[in-house]
């Protein structure tokens, strides 16, 4: 299989050269193929989302490098030329829910393709796509994404997500806090 993400002797500190430092990330080394489907576990506070958050350069590694498909990320990485990056790369933060914020839910989800630039007419059949993909029924789409459940708040802003097709597609603990009907919600779309 195609080698699509690796990282090579990435350390990440937070806060260095303060008396704070913490070195979050030590000396990772990893690799994940085109086509699979990786979990990383791991303590609290043991680095899972300082790691998730390497793969679409959203922070730095201090040192090392990360390589995702023809990317390279290093510490030199300037946001200038990031843009095309982040559409290769999804990523769900943990709680997505937290970043909906248009009047309706459709609104919401178009909003990362119109922002990649493309026309309201495209945008609004690709957030259709991914409501589609993530089970939110039609009726929703022009509620308030605020009247909705937890877990359908989540599946749209993973819609949001899924909406831009990316290539890579990261989702930090996307389960936490639902109750168990939502999360095998979660779960099942996530194998789809
Ligand atoms: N912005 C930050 N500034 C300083 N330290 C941070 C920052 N973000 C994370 N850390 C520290 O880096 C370490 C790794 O944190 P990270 O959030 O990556 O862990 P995690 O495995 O995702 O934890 P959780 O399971 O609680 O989400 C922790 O010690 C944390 O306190
Ligand atoms: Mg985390």
């Amino acid at each position: 299989m195609d080698k699509e993400i690796s990282f090579s002797n990435v350390n990440h500190v937070y806060e260095p050269d303060s008396p704070l430092a913490k070195l979050a990330l030590d000396n990772v080394n990893l690799t994940i193929n085109r086509g699979s489907f990786t979990a990383i576990i791991g303590h609290t506070g043991s680095g899972k989302s300082t790691l998730a958050q390497h793969i679409n350069a959203l922070i730095k590694p201090t040192s090392g490098s990360i390589q995702v498909g023809a990317y390279e990320i290093t510490n030199h990485t300037t946001n200038k030329n990031l843009k095309r990056f982040r559409q290769h790369v999804g990523m769900v933060f943990q709680f997505p829910e937290k970043q909906l914020f248009a009047e309706t839910v459709i609104k919401d989800v178009m909003f990362g393709p119109q922002n990649y630039g493309q026309t309201p007419a495209d945008a609004q059949q690709a957030a259709i796509a991914a409501l589609k993909l993530v089970n939110i029924d039609e009726e929703l789409f022009e509620k308030s994404p605020f009247d909705l459940s937890g877990g359908q708040m989540r599946r749209v802003a993973i819609a949001g997500v899924l909406a831009m097709n990316p290539e890579i597609l990261i989702l930090d603990e996307p389960t936490a806090g639902l109750d168990p009907e939502g999360h095998r919600e979660i779960m099942t779309l996530v194998k789809n």
